[in-house]
């Protein structure tokens, strides 16, 4: 059975693994380029790599609504067990990884920060390497370069969910760098193009790393998908 990724704008994706409906960084309220209410959204886990507004997002309201699980860091799942009452919980950290009924997750490091809404301590932001049957797939939060990202390449990805928008994150040149690193079949850009700083020309970059074989590029619009395996 497939894994079918569907983009949402931003860093937020949709992941189907058979029965299973998994959101990733559920940023859709007040996002230009979603085009998924949150009110509609129906999905069993909801996945959070740090604590900005802009990744975090609607994870509160659809936890509360669909009775998803949500996983992330300790610290995040301390904050909305106790600022928010979430009490369908998972988690988890850095370099540890958990089985769930889909597959597994490994929280992986990133290179940014990761303060909640209301100021308080995010603990560190995470990248997520999920695995299943035929499909590894890392989604790196918000990151900039780092050498580290070899050792997440020894995983074995093949799709990589990469930020390309620069400012506040690794930019075009340094996401063909992590390419190097991580060496993935499939490179999905993400993070660009969602407000005017953070946008990029996408087509030569995708020119690009088709021309140093580093990896295929797959551009997606908002809402649409691509099947792994
Ligand atoms: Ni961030
Ligand atoms: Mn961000």
């Amino acid at each position: 059975m497939p894994t079918r990724l569907t983009w949402l704008g931003h860093s937020a994706f949709l992941v189907e693994m058979g029965a299973h409906r998994l959101l990733i960084d559920p940023f859709l309220t007040g996002n230009p380029q979603a085009n998924m209410s949150p009110d509609d959204v129906q999905v069993d886990f909801v996945l959070v790599t740090h604590g900005h507004g802009d990744h975090l997002g609607d994870t509160v309201a659809i936890a509360q609504r669909t009775g998803a699980t949500v996983i992330s860091n300790y610290e995040i799942i301390t904050y909305l067990s106790s600022h928010h009452g979430i009490t369908k919980v998972s988690p988890q950290h850095l370099g540890g990884l958990v089985h769930y009924p889909w597959g597994s997750l490994k929280l992986t490091p990133a290179m940014h920060g990761s303060s909640l809404p209301d100021g308080s301590y995010g603990g560190n932001p995470a990248g997520l390497l999920l695995r299943r049957d035929g499909a590894t797939v890392y989604h790196a939060g918000d990151t900039g370069l780092f050498g580290d990202m070899a050792l997440i390449g020894e995983e074995g990805i093949d799709v990589a969910l990469l930020p390309v928008g620069d400012r506040f994150t690794m930019g075009p040149s340094d996401a063909l760098r992590a390419l190097r690193l991580l060496r993935p079949n499939v490179v999905i850009p993400m993070h660009y193009n969602t407000f005017d700083g953070i946008a990029q020309d996408i087509a030569p970059w995708a020119d690009e790393v088709t021309r140093t074989g580093l990896a295929m590029p797959v551009l997606l619009s908002p809402g649409q998908s691509y099947a792994v395996n």
